[in-house]
């Protein structure tokens, strides 16, 4: 079957494009009971990647497989809930869930099997008590690892649910916040380990966990989990995904202009990929052509890319910032960023000693104290900065482009100012 246009949200199936390596590891892993954390900057494919996983081992009938996703969770309680409703689909476990949570599901009764999945949630919230969560989520652990199969758990956002856990929804990590963390980690470290063969674990999210853990002095919690390092596509994966997309829309696409595309993002990262086949293919269809030029590459970059729609993109990386750092360190982020694209890309070090005098007469001054090395840890870390000869760099061309068209046009380098 011919590959399709992605949306804006996750692939699998007819839509999943390469990726061979890994799903092999992974599933040798899954078969190894050996446990994973999936790192990989912004919209690298971390979720489409386990969701094509999880649909390969369903259909192998190799393992049953959970998707949870625990963006909207605010508490382990919720967390545990949305583990148990997500459940669900697991005939053998879900028997023992259901018995456990017996009182909670009574108001649903018959219709427990038809409710959605957040309807179920809610009810098995209301099912764990203050204080009864750990052995409420114990149980659910139990369950599915007695289930018929073998099951993979795969845990979607679960660094920022540890970041909102962290910061008890406000601005800094708390000491109460720290514990509750701490808890919540140690408690699925120990269910990992208890039941390691009959239950594989798979933790993802579109922000690095390690960094976070990191300002938290928590970092041992996720020993378990062997990484793995979802990269970007190279140039020649790159190039004949857009081959193959051109091929499903009857469009002529030869290699020079897919390398010209390729040069144009620098690193292609899939999702940007896509975006630029979509709007590629968009303009070639108002203008009632098949055929692709350079001039429709750089036009379709300049006018489409970097539009304001073609930005929402850039809202996700920048909203991701937002949510694991303080209001200060994500004012820095953002500066340091823009010092880099309208540096032509990068930020010496003779600008970040300069930020560094500049945040400690701020200190002294009565501010909050901000360390730039832990905000340049975060960029390097989640893929927006990579460390060069004299400084760093933005590793997407298209990153670099589009901060340098949202923030560079009014902006006073500090060595300007
Ligand atoms: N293997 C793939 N084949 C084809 N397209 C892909 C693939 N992986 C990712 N994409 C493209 O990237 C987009 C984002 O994918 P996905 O949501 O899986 O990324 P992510 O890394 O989970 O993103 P986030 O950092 O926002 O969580 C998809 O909509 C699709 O366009
Ligand atoms: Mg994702």
């Amino acid at each position: 079957m011919s590959l399709r246009k992605a949306g804006a949200n996750w692939v699998d199936g007819d839509r999943f494009y390469n990726r061979g390596e890994e799903l092999e590891v992974l599933s040798e892993r899954a078969r190894d009971g050996i446990h994973t954390l999936i790192t990989a900057p912004r919209r690298m494919g971390k979720t489409s990647l386990v969701r094509e996983l999880l649909r390969r081992l369903a259909e192998e009938g190799t393992f049953e497989t959970i998707f949870v996703d625990l963006e909207d969770a605010s508490d382990p309680a919720d967390a545990i809930a949305e583990i148990g409703a997500q459940s669900r689909s697991l005939k053998g476990a879900w028997r023992r869930i259901r018995l456990g949570f017996s009182n909670a599901l009574k108001e649903i009764g018959g219709r427990v099997d038809n409710v959605s999945i957040s309807e179920l949630q809610v009810q098995l919230r209301a099912g764990i008590a203050a204080g009864n969560q750990w052995r409420k989520g114990d149980d659910i652990i139990a369950a599915l690892a007695e289930n018929n199969q073998r099951v993979v758990l795969a845990i979607d956002e679960l660094p920022i649910f540890v970041s909102r856990l962290l910061r008890e929804n406000g601005d800094d990590i708390t000491t109460e916040g720290k514990r509750a963390t701490d808890k919540f980690l140690s408690w699925l470290r120990k269910n990992a380990q208890r039941h390691r063969g009959r239950i594989v674990l798979i933790v993802s999210g579109s922000v690095g966990l390690e960094p976070i853990l990191r300002q938290a002095g928590l970092s041992a919690q996720v020993n378990i989990f062997a990484p793995c390092d979802l990269k970007p596509w190279s140039e020649d994966t790159a190039s004949s995904c857009l081959a193959e997309l051109a091929e499903a829309y009857g469009l002529g696409l030869p290699p020079d202009i897919r390398m010209a595309m390729c040069r144009r993002l620098r690193c292609h990262v899939p999702h940007h990929i896509q975006q630029f086949f979509g709007y590629l293919h968009e303009h070639l269809r108002r203008e009632n052509r098949t055929r692709a030029s350079l001039n429709d590459v750089d036009q379709v970059y300049e006018n489409e890319m970097l539009s304001v729609r073609g930005q929402v993109d850039l809202e996700h990386y920048q909203g991701r910032l937002r949510v694991v750092l303080r209001t200060e360190e994500y004012r820095v982020a953002l500066e340091l960023l823009t010092e880099a694209a309208v540096g032509g890309g990068l930020l010496s070090d003779d600008v970040i000693d300069q930020y560094s005098r500049h945040l400690r007469a701020e200190v002294k001054a009565g501010a909050h104290p901000v360390i730039i090395e832990d905000v340049l840890y975060l960029l390097e870390h989640d893929g927006y900065l990579e460390r060069q000869s004299g400084g760093y760099r933005f590793i997407s061309g298209l990153l670099e482009d589009w901060w340098s068209v949202r923030y560079g046009q009014n902006f006073i380098p500090i060595m300007s100012r």
